[in-house]
């Protein structure tokens, strides 16, 4: 069905540029009546409906009259394992940690337990309208092959990976320097650029992991430099006075991932709310990525990030946004974004709609490094894009009423109501690879 060429009318909205830097005009695009040409699930060519359909008069399209079709979202930061976990009470990071999240991961042994999880967990992407994530596993390689195996089955661009840990945490949950140096190598020989999957070398945080088990992880990282690095960074205060206790030679908490050689171009750190300016500019320079999880930050109690430092013109970091479930409080994009305005404005900052939905979307491919393939309508990408409709509950019907919008301005009205207001009763279809893979169930 693939190899079927087909389109897609309908109002279509994406991003060319950067609108933190860019105005609205030079970064965003938007096709009131456009139509998409999908090709064995990649993009043959978008442009206006009544300019590009002559050429394909002959091809099946299918319209979405009065909605809005994005490219899908890009969550930055999960963890699958902590699925079942979702809103325990009470804690900060490090006793919940304790608590809730290492008893949940030591049931992630059992393979068949880690797929039926694995299952659950990428339905729950598709019905939130995200497409591509990258994902925290557990210590058990079996948990990553559970969630590999689940994720190309439906053809998903994911990138995962084992978590490596070998102190501070339960005896069954360690492992060792070693394995996990072997492990690591053998499953990024397996699953690394097997179709759409990539895989990320995962040392939990520097708490959980020795000098020698973030060196081996610096190894790897050289032997197989395409992989990434996907680790926690600077979440917690608590959380950063260990990490100073625990590494005295270095500057601080970066610095102990930068002395393993962990700080590079497809380097992914959740979180990095309490960084330093130092810290900040030095993760310019490796043109790092971080995943800003605000929903986390504000159920665990973590701080607010800081946004505009991250996006200032002098050392800009790369950011792309994370749910960070089970710290996180939900899977959907739309939900993240709304946390992530409240988070700007009690730091007396703004985020406007375009930025959310950026960082939501191209932001978040950037920030994965995975721009080349996915992220917007670019002819050659991969189809991977949601239909968002905005008559699915009855406030958000009242709110953004009527034909989809003629402006640049109205539709930054429409687009925050839907961040502000929406989550997965909004998301009305999940295309994979030019397939529809998820659309709601119609009500009885
Ligand atoms: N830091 C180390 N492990 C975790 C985790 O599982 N969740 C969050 N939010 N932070 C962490
Ligand atoms: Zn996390």
């Amino acid at each position: 069905h693939q190899s079927d060429i087909k389109g897609i009318r309908g109002s279509f909205l994406d991003f060319l540029d950067d609108p933190f830097y860019q105005s609205p005009q030079a970064s965003v695009r938007y096709i009131a009546d456009g139509l998409l040409v999908i090709d064995h699930g990649h993009i043959k060519a978008f442009g206006h409906y009544d300019q590009l359909q002559p050429e394909y008069a002959h091809i099946p399209i299918t319209a979405y009259p009065n909605q809005l079709i994005t490219p899908g979202f890009i969550d930055t930061h999960i963890h699958y394992p902590q699925t079942e976990m979702i809103a325990a009470h009470g804690e900060q990071l490090l006793e919940w940690l304790n608590q809730y999240t290492f008893p949940t991961e030591l049931k992630f042994s059992d393979k068949n337990y880690a797929q039926e999880i694995a299952e659950l967990f990428l339905d729950e992407l598709l019905r939130h309208g995200t497409t591509t994530a990258m994902v925290f596993t557990t210590v058990f390689p079996q948990s990553v092959d559970a969630f590999f195996e689940a994720a190309e089955r439906r053809n998903l661009c994911m990138i995962a990976g084992k978590v490596m840990m070998d102190r501070h945490a339960p005896a069954d949950l360690c492992d060792t320097a070693k394995s996990s140096y072997q492990e690591t190598k053998a499953l990024i020989e397996k699953w690394h650029n097997r179709g759409r999957l990539r895989y990320a070398i995962t040392p939990r945080f520097a708490i959980t992991s020795t000098d020698e088990q973030l060196k081996l992880a610096g190894k790897l990282l050289q032997e197989f430099p395409d992989v990434y690095l996907h680790t926690h960074l600077s979440e917690n205060t608590a959380e950063v006075d260990w990490v100073q206790q625990l590494f005295p030679h270095c500057q601080g908490y970066l610095d102990t991932y930068d002395q393993a050689g962990l700080v590079q171009e497809r380097s992914v750190f959740a979180h990095g709310v309490h960084l330093t300016d130092q810290e900040f500019q030095r993760l310019a320079e490796a043109k790092a990525a971080i995943a800003f999880c605000p929903t986390s930050n504000l159920f665990l109690g973590s701080g607010l990030f800081k946004l505009d430092q991250a996006k200032s013109t002098q050392y800009p970091v790369k950011v792309g946004l994370g749910t960070d479930v089970g710290a996180g409080t939900s899977f959907s994009l739309l939900q993240t974004a709304n946390e992530a305005y409240k988070v700007a404005q009690l730091r007396q900052q703004t985020l406007s709609p375009f930025e959310a939905l950026y960082l939501a979307t191209l932001g978040g491919a950037q920030a994965l490094c995975l721009d080349d393939i996915l992220g917007n309508f670019e002819v050659g990408k991969a189809a991977d894009f949601i239909v968002l409709n905005s008559h699915t509950t009855p406030i958000l019907a009242l709110r953004t009423a009527g034909q989809p919008p003629a402006n640049l301005e109205d539709l930054a009205d429409h687009v925050f109501a839907l961040l502000m207001l929406g989550d997965d009763r909004a998301i009305s279809a999940t295309y994979i690879l030019g397939d529809l893979t998820y659309a709601p169930s119609p009500s009885p």
